[in-house]
This record gives structure tokens, sequence and C-alpha cells, in this order.
């Protein structure tokens, strides 16, 4: 792609001091000439659709700088996705075209919808595509082969086009056919944000500017369990609230009565606090002071009580605000934070207040902040610290991979630099 194209399109806030530079190793957009070529693009567009509208438009947004970069450049852009988990099947609910109208918004130019991914007519279409033009083509899940990474369905997609551009973080981590077939059949290159969410995830996970801390919140231990194994050496501060605190609790000896804990997972959380112990200068804070509540969330009795004193029969449902302090006095210094997971039942107004004021907090950090996971990027949107936020990630699994340390196929499978 020509320099002077760079310079006509967003490729979003740059990185902060400390993460500055690009990390990955694979090739993208910006190494390859697309100009007049027809490109498969793969994105994320798995979102949720209510009545035609678009709910929240975040991963469309963030598809936008790469999808105007090969506009610029001169690209017939084919643009795939899939939605939702139809298993091979056509659903009507999770047809793509709705995805194309907000898209089209976005952009300010018309966008082309197919009834279908593969086959004569939609190669029709791409071929009759002129440079700039962009057609969105149907959910890549209506084909069995899809999620078998079939390599017959990986040919189709890929009979009439010329390279391939996968721009679908959220989905790296499936060894699909449109995520990692097709990057056996054409030269396969990164988009801007899978780039972008790449350099921040590694940065952040392999060689952080130091002080560096991790939040972990959520309802389960089990499944962040991976991301504290693999951290938990390389942080300095570990703030720890949601469900999986009271795992961490009660592994301490405290009675945290009718809430949420998974008893198979105390020992390991006794071993976590024992490596903690051992190295020096590390921190790691659990909650002081817990919401509780007795009945259901809507209605039962709320209060605010020290986490050692959880009355019978109550539940552990948020953190208080003496630990929103301390959680953020302890990242006040920090130089590179990552948020994984809300601090409590983020769902109900009565228990997302301890989310959200970290959130605040979080905001006004001087460090490079990465928020990972929908449900936390949600916390970010709600606290309206959004814009504050270093990166906000599009992947919710693919995320968690890469905070687990582990590979991702979809980034695998791209041509290296
Ligand atoms: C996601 O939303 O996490 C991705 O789009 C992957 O979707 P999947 O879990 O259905 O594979």
């Amino acid at each position: 792609m020509a320099r002077s194209d760079q310079r006509s399109y967003r490729v979003g806030p740059g990185l902060r001091s400390g993460c500055g530079g690009t990390a990955m190793k694979k090739r993208t957009i910006r190494d390859i000439d697309v100009a007049g070529k027809r490109v498969l693009l793969r994105v994320d567009y798995n979102v949720q659709v209510d009545h035609g509208a678009v709910v929240d438009d975040h991963r469309l947004r963030e598809s936008v700088p790469t999808i105007q970069a090969l506009r610029a450049a001169g690209a017939c852009t084919a643009i795939c996705s899939h939605r939702g988990r139809p298993n091979g099947v056509v659903m009507e609910s999770l047809r793509n075209e709705p995805l194309a109208r907000h898209l089209s918004g976005l952009l300010g130019v018309p966008v082309a919808t197919a009834r279908d991914c593969i086959g004569p007519e939609v190669d029709a279409a791409i071929r009759a595509l002129r440079p700039g033009e962009l057609l969105l083509l149907e959910n890549v899940r209506f084909h069995a082969g899809e999620e078998k990474n079939d390599p017959g369905f990986a040919r189709q997609l890929t009979a009439i086009a010329d390279i391939y551009v996968n721009d679908a973080f959220g989905t790296a981590h499936r060894a699909h056919a449109s995520i990692v077939g097709v990057s056996r059949l054409l030269p396969a290159v990164a988009g801007l944000l899978l780039e972008r969410e790449v350099d921040y995830l590694t940065r952040v996970t392999v060689n952080p500017e130091r002080p560096f801390a991790i939040v972990l919140g959520g309802a389960k231990m089990s499944e962040k369990l991976e991301i504290l194994l693999h951290l938990c050496g390389l942080a300095d501060v570990i703030c720890i609230g949601g469900g999986i605190a009271n795992t961490f609790l009660k592994a301490q000896g405290m009675d945290v009565q009718d809430s949420l804990v998974e008893d198979d997972k105390l020992d390991v959380a006794r071993e976590i606090l024992a490596r903690v112990a051992a190295r020096p200068g590390q921190q790691l804070l659990l909650p002081t002071d817990v919401v509780v509540s007795y009945g259901s969330p809507d209605s039962g009795n709320v209060m605010t009580v020290p986490a050692t004193q959880v009355p019978s029969g109550w539940r552990i449902l948020d953190i208080g605000v003496d630990t929103v302090e301390a959680f953020g006095r302890a990242l006040r210094p920090v130089r590179t934070v990552v948020w994984n997971g809300p601090m409590g039942m983020f769902e109900h107004d009565r228990f997302a207040q301890g989310s959200l004021e970290l959130a605040r907090i979080f905001g006004w950090l001087r460090a490079t902040t990465v928020v990972g996971g929908g449900e936390t990027a949600a916390v970010v949107a709600r606290a309206g610290v959004a814009d504050r936020i270093s990166h906000i990630s599009t992947g919710g699994g693919a995320s968690l991979a890469m905070l687990e340390g582990k590979p991702l196929p979809g980034v695998e499978a791209l041509l290296d630099r």
C-alpha cells in the first residue's frame, strides 16, 4: 500500500508511552499493494441486532479504519463475518443485512449485500465490484464447512479473491475456514484492528512498562484461573473482585456464607496467595468490604459489610467503597494495567457501583490502560470513560486467550513479516 494512502485514514489512537511501535510479527495491509485487487476481508461482526438495529456497534466502528484504508488504496472488498451460532443452517434472524445498513451509515458509502457467501452469484457480484466498492457477504456460519474448517468451503470462499485480510480479532481464537482455511489459499495479512489488538495485548502481557497491574473480576474463578497463573508472576499489583474474590476470601479462612465459591479451586487460590506472599514487593488486593444481598438481587435486602462479617444466609454481589478506594490507591502509580471482568453483579444496578467507580478511577490513570472482554467494555462505556482507555479489546474469548499466553490460530496463519 502506498505511503500516501496511509495518511488518508485514521489508524486509531496511537499507542501510549511504553507501548509504542508494533509488536506484531505478521504482515499487515501496510505491507501489500491492493490496488485493483479483489480482497476477502474477514471481520468479526458477531453483534446483537434488535428489530433490525445493531445494539452495540463497537466491533463495526473498529473495523472502519481497515475498510477505509482498503478503499483508499483501490481494493475491491468483499467483507465476510459470522454472526451467532446457526450451526450450518440459514436462520433469518442471523442474516448480515442489518449490519450492511449500519456499516454504510458509519462509512457514508453504499455497502451492497449478498444472499450467500459462496457460489456463482456471489462470485459474479464480487467480480462486478469496482475499486473502492464494498460487498458484505452472508453469514459464513450458515455453512457447516465454516466451523469444521473444511478445505472445500475455504476454496469456495476464496474462489475469485486475490488477497485475504483478517481483521476479525474477536474470532482469531477459532480455527475456522474463514479464519485459518482461507489463509492457506491466499496471501494472508492482518488488518489494522487485528494488528492493534495483538500489539496491545502482547505488550501488556509480555513486556509491560512497570509497575504493571492486573484487575480481575467476573463470576467464576475457573474462567480466569489461567490468566492468573500466567500473569501473577509478572504483575506488581493484582486486584481481585467479582465472584473470583469469594474463593480467595474463603481460601484465607473467611466465611463468605451463601456467596458463589468454587470449592475445587480453594487449593489453587491458596497456592497463588502463597506465591505472591513469597515475592517481595508484589501486592495482591482482595475486597475488605463487600455489598451483600439477602434474597433476590432485584428485591432482596442489600447492605455493605466488612468482608470478614458476611451475615448468615447473605451473599456477596459487589465490592464496597473502601475496597474501590484501596484498589484505586494501589493502581495510581502503575504504568500499565489490564482489566478483565466486572467487580460485581454488574447487570443489576444495585451491584454495579463498585465496577462503575473503579472504571472512573481506571479512566484517569496515567498509564497504558487495556480493557479485555465484552462485559468490562460495557462497564467502562456505562461509566462514561471509554474514550479515556488506551485500548478496549473487541475480543472476548480471543483476548482471554492472549491474556492466558495462548497463541491465536487466526494470527499464526498469517504471513510472517
Ligand atoms: C465472540 O463474540 O466472542 C466471537 O465472535 C466468537 O464467537 P463464538 O464464541 O460463537 O465462536
